[in-house]
């Protein structure tokens, strides 16, 4: 079998594979990290004052918190881009990340780091090398190298054929933004972690960026860290929700006990999707019904049950 069509974590194995629900492997974990921008200048600035927070492996985890909450700087220390302050400690995959001798290179293989405008990552002039130059970093060879790119460029719905000669500025936003994350897909990571990725794409391709982020979660195990401003889409995806607030985690919890909780979260500038504040809403008139849902197709049953009774 070729590369080519080995799934994005046949090499973690398949949840078939995995067997009745071991216990989690974490993956990433955060303790009390803080983190100050130009330390030691007039200008410092802190970060982060206090996060603590655990990634399992195969699970979705969705970061959110007002602008300037610390969600960047945060997950910037997934993949060793910033180093742990003391007394702070961050372990991945099973590395302390204080320890100056860890692979930092392989830690950015492993752990994938998609940014906000990901396109701007984009250089070269040809969509395949722009998606090879990771690959080829990593010492695969030429052959290799245009397996994992024809791959990661399949995965992500921009064909192979079709885009790899395609000069990299001609595409649409959707499509830079496509090729961009195919370009961390082509190093195979473990997790992949995108900072609001899918914000200023058109409703149909943020709805594809989102199907596809599910399914290679889903079909392939692949471990995500999703930070948006979107809850819907948060709520969509994602199993748990951090809460950061003046770079501190203040909430922690799955997706339903999290939004279920609209008053805590707007005190943190934040607000719950759409559908859980109109069964909030139903509830607080005392309605019957569970407003711990975020759920369009499970609200509307909910609805139809008391308009049916
Ligand atoms: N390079 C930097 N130099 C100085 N201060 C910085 C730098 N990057 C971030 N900060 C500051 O650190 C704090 C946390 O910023 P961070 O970018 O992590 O927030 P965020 O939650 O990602 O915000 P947003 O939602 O706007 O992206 C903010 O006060 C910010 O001004
Ligand atoms: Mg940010």
């Amino acid at each position: 079998m070729s590369e080519t069509d080995l799934s994005i974590q046949d090499r973690v194995c398949s949840s078939a594979e995995r067997g009745p629900s071991p216990p989690p492997q974490t993956l990433i974990r955060l303790t009390n990290l803080e983190h100050t921008y130009l330390k030691g200048t007039p200008l410092q600035v802190p970060g982060l004052r206090g996060v603590s927070l655990s990634v399992d492996r195969g699970e979705a985890l969705g970061i959110i918190g007002r602008s300037g909450s610390g969600k960047s700087t945060t997950v910037q220390h997934f993949n060793g881009l910033l180093r742990p302050e003391k007394p702070g400690q961050v372990e991945i995959l099973g590395q302390d990340m204080a320890d100056r001798s860890v692979d930092v290179r392989l830690i950015r293989q492993k752990v994938g780091l998609v940014f906000q405008y990901p396109e701007a990552q984009l250089f070269e002039r040809l969509v395949g090398d722009d998606v090879a130059f990771g690959p080829l970093k990593m010492g695969l060879t030429l052959e290799e190298a245009r397996e994992r790119v024809r791959w990661a460029m399949d995965s992500v719905g921009l064909p192979f054929s079709e885009f790899k000669d395609r000069f990299t500025f001609s595409l649409s936003g959707g499509e830079m933004r496509k090729a961009a994350i195919a370009g961390v897909l082509a190093l195979k990571p473990e997790v992949l972690v995108l900072d609001e990725s899918t914000s200023g794409l058109d409703p149909r391709g943020r709805r594809e960026l989102l199907s596809l982020i599910r399914r290679w979660k889903e079909d392939d195990g692949l471990t995500i860290v999703f930070i948006s401003s979107n809850m819907e889409d948060l709520a969509a995806l994602v199993d748990r929700v951090c809460v950061l607030d003046g770079g501190r985690s203040v909430m922690e919890g799955t997706v339903r006990d999290v939004f279920s909780r609209p008053g805590e979260l707007q005190a943190f500038g934040l607000n719950v999707p759409q559908i859980t504040e109109i069964l909030v809403g139903l509830k607080d008139r005392e309605l019957d019904v569970d407003p711990r849902c975020t759920d369009v197709a499970e609200a509307e049953e909910q609805v139809w049950r008391i308009l049916s009774t």
